[in-house]
């Protein structure tokens, strides 16, 4: 069993290799292939990597490529995790948006847009390349934004691209801790886009418990999403919403907390990470040392400015442990590799799972998985203003994709002013104008 990581000089990759190693089961993955652009980041990851496959005679064969068909010929699975841009392009996502007065946010926002415009011609390469030298591979869509990453690659790879991410899993296990319940035999029904969703109900036999936490509110000062949003507002909506959704409810405090800060998140990140990437092999100590100790700093700050403006706090210690992430990705691939039929909240097609988006819109839901892919399930509808926000954010995904493929810069602009978190057209057109004047990515935009 072959896997292929594109970025695979990124930081995350020794989760998945982690997970990997861990599995025991048959037919695991025996080769990894290592696709990145950066060839000392991904001798830096490689350290880390045989330092973790030490002691294990059956731990994966890495190999790495800078030639993408190369990485992709004999790949069963394709993990996405790229970032066009690299990290000084998020931190100038963020810093263009904060600068104007708006969120500046790696997904949300006009980060998230700015991100979408440079990320998803390169993804459409990709998907392109899976289509022509690797058409029986599935492709798992790491890469952000990944909802509407996953929806661009879907046009050329129909069902079989999956986007994943780790938020409604962790919402899921940190609800049912709150509420003593086993996560593993209780049904979390959570719908919405990607970093875009809620929490409706968890079903255990057969009866829905949310209510009875949304009621409590100690139980909701145990975790993180309590906090965040608080009791009065939980109740106020009957769900718990993804916690980036703490951006648009809070869209004022979190700006404010944002400016504030010193550095934005990707600057924050790229200087927590620059001695670790630095590294030789010469280096005093262990590779996979530094790895975790800088991976527990930038968890430690994960969303910081966001708990600090909701006076919520310090992350729990559980919370940074990971296991979201990299295990997503391992249960969707066993299921499929093994035909294990199991359910997992993915970004897939629609096909009318959530009333009132159209069939072909990628959406975050829970999926029937097994040999032949990921099905959603038929969805609860939403409520109205959820359904509002997600058709809004929605619309502003298809126009991302709209000028990305057909390069029109006023698709551009208007996925920028209709977005909920940029206020007006002015702020819109100049911050299209200085994303232009940073990315000379974006140089394919035309009137
Ligand atoms: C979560 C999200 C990812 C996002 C990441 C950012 O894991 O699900 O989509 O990329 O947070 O974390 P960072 O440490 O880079 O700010
Ligand atoms: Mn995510």
């Amino acid at each position: 069993m072959r896997l292929t990581i594109l970025g695979g000089g990124g930081f995350r990759v020794p989760l998945v290799y982690r997970a990997l190693l861990a599995d025991r089961g048959k037919g695991r993955v025996t080769d990894v292939v290592l696709y990145d652009l950066d060839p000392a980041r991904t001798a830096v990851i490689r350290q880390v990597l045989a330092e973790q496959a030490a002691g294990h005679p059956d731990a994966p064969a890495v190999t790495a490529t800078t030639d993408l068909d190369e990485a992709l010929t004999g790949a069963n699975f394709v993990f996405s995790a790229i970032r066009v841009g690299g990290l000084d392009g998020r931190a100038a996502d963020e810093r263009l948006a904060l600068d104007e007065g708006v969120l500046g946010q790696e997904t949300v926002g006009a980060g998230g847009i700015a991100y979408g415009l440079r990320t998803v011609p390169v993804a459409v390469d990709i998907a392109r390349r899976v289509a022509a030298v690797a058409p029986d591979a599935w492709v798992i869509n790491f890469t952000n934004p990944a909802g509407t990453v996953t929806e661009a690659m879907s046009r050329h790879l129909g069902d079989r691209v999956i986007g994943i991410c780790d938020s409604p899993v962790g919402l899921g296990r940190r609800v049912a801790a709150a509420l003593g319940v086993d996560a593993g035999s209780a049904w979390f029904d959570y719908a919405g886009l990607n970093h875009l969703g809620w929490l409706r109900a968890v079903r255990v036999e057969g009866r829905d418990v949310l209510p009875g936490l949304l009621a409590d509110d100690a139980a909701l000062a145990s975790f993180e999403e309590g906090r965040l949003f608080g009791g009065e507002w939980l109740r106020a909506i009957g769900a718990v919403p993804n916690e980036y959704l703490h951006y648009y409810y809070f869209a004022r405090d979190a700006v404010a907390a944002a400016r504030t800060a010193e550095r934005t998140r990707g600057t924050l990140v790229r200087d927590q990470q620059r001695d670790f990437y630095a590294r030789t092999p010469d280096s005093p100590g262990s590779a996979l040392e530094a790895w975790e100790t800088t991976r527990m700093a930038r968890e430690t700050t994960y969303m910081a400015e966001n708990r600090e403006a909701a006076d919520a706090g310090e992350r729990e210690s559980c919370d940074l442990e990971s296991g979201g992430y990299e295990n997503v990705a391992l249960a969707l691939m066993r299921a499929i590799a093994h035909d294990e039929r199991t359910t997992l909240i993915l970004n897939v097609r629609g096909r009318g799972a959530l009333p009132g988006l159209d069939d072909d819109a990628v959406v975050e839901v829970p999926c029937l998985v097994d040999a032949n892919g990921a099905r959603p399930v038929a969805c609860a509808p939403l409520a109205d203003h959820q359904l509002a926000l997600v058709t809004t954010i929605k619309a502003v995904e298809r126009a991302v994709l709209e000028a990305a493929t057909t390069g029109s810069r006023p698709a551009a602009l208007r996925a920028l002013a209709t977005h909920p978190l940029i206020d007006s057209v002015t702020v819109a057109r100049r911050l299209l104008e200085r994303y232009e004047a940073r990315f000379p990515e974006l140089s394919y935009l035309r009137a």
